[in-house]
């Protein structure tokens, strides 16, 4: 463009300069593009520096024989556990990581490709940056490192997820002050304490929103004989889901459809959150240890910081009623709940993309 400017006009008046200038023009245009992402165990964010793009169930379907993608996000969810031989439902990850590295990689290949139509990855963008939990492996690493080299982009980073859902609840992440994050999301539970943009202590455990489910569905077979779906559980864990008995807004009991395993007709039945509390008494009970060893081993000074933040917690089952109440209870410290819980680690990297320069310690190549 500059060699165009210098020799007078804006365009060249050639044809072949005229083609030049819209292929450079287009480069340009992808190059310009940036895109943070948080490949989530159940949930993927895309959004650009300004803007969420993508926000869809983490599923692809795909057709058996062919091997073509049938659908992805909220459509794939919609036809999991309702599939048929000719379609294989895949989820691509586990425990908060790629546990199927071809469908992961075709699953936000599709998603992105829906919001950017017009172009193909060939131009590339500028940065990447995307969410990873801090407690993965190098192996763990380079799956979602290459999932992303799909895009092209100059400079591809990687996030640990509890720092980019800090910035994304607004907290400052660089100074000198200790945080608690606790991220429950929907593989796994990351607790960290972050001082000067670094993590000073953790704790990671694979109880999480997948185990809750697996819970209630584990109940349902072992106390009535009642066979329900993945989804369904998840249904119950939202609709009548709490930690606690004692409620300030108990929620209405919820009617459950499900199979009967002995007589195999379709039967329902009614349940509240305080059974729901005890179903989910177990996991809830290893997330609090494991967020009091966090703590002890974290530094005094850390500590007193932490003492005087609070903690906040975050990831999706942050809504799970009375876990407020109950973590200051028991922890003894004031909790915070973020009320964007889906959203901050997404938010941070794109806070992130704004300025790599600024983030750049917080960034993993
Ligand atoms: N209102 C709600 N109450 C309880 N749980 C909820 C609610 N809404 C969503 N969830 C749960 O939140 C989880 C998804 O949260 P999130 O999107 O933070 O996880 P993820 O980022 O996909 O997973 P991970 O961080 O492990 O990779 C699911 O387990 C979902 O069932
Ligand atoms: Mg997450």
């Amino acid at each position: 463009m500059i060699a165009l400017q210098s020799r007078g006009g804006f365009l060249g008046n050639s044809d072949y300069e005229r083609n030049n200038f819209f292929v450079m023009m287009n480069f340009n245009f992808f190059r310009n593009r940036s895109l943070a992402i948080d490949l989530g165990n159940n949930n993927t964010l895309v959004r650009d520096k300004n803007s969420l793009l993508v926000s869809q169930p983490s599923y692809i379907v795909f057709d058996v024989d062919s091997n073509r993608v049938k659908a992805v996000g909220e459509k794939a969810y919609s036809m999991f556990e309702k599939n048929h031989d000719e379609l294989k439902p895949v989820k691509p990850l586990k425990g908060g990581v790629i546990a199927d590295y071809d469908s992961a990689s075709r699953m936000i290949h599709e998603m992105v490709r829906q919001v950017n139509k017009e172009r193909s990855f060939l131009g590339g963008y500028e940065y990447i940056i995307s969410g990873i939990p801090f407690s993965t492996t190098e192996v763990e690493r380079r799956a979602l490192r290459d999932a992303m080299g799909q895009f092209n982009a100059r400079h591809t980073y990687l996030m640990f997820e509890p720092l980019a859902a800090a910035m994304g609840m607004g907290l400052n992440i660089q100074e000198p002050n200790g945080k608690m994050i606790i991220d429950i999301g929907g593989g796994i539970t990351e607790i960290v304490i972050i001082s000067l943009s670094g993590i000073a202590a953790f704790q990671s455990i694979k109880v999480a929103g997948d185990s809750f489910d697996e819970a209630i569905q584990d109940h349902f077979r072992r106390s009535y004989n009642m066979a329900i779906g993945l989804k369904t559980a998840e249904q119950v864990k939202i609709q009548v889901g709490a930690v606690m008995r004692n409620l300030k807004e108990a929620p209405i009991p919820m009617m459950v459809r499900g199979k009967d395993l002995l007589e195999g007709i379709p039967v329902t039945r009614k349940v509240d959150h305080v059974e729901v509390a005890e179903i989910l008494e177990k996991s809830i009970n290893a997330i609090e240890h494991a967020v009091i060893q966090t703590l002890e081993t974290c530094p005094p000074e850390l500590a007193a910081d932490i003492y005087m933040n609070g903690i906040h917690i975050t990831g999706g089952n942050a809504y799970l009623r009375g876990l407020r109440e109950r973590f200051e209870e028991r922890i003894k410290l004031p909790v915070h709940i973020d009320d964007e819980a889906l959203h901050s680690v997404s938010k941070g990297a794109a806070k992130a993309l704004q300025d790599p320069k600024k983030y750049r310690s917080v960034l993993v190549e």
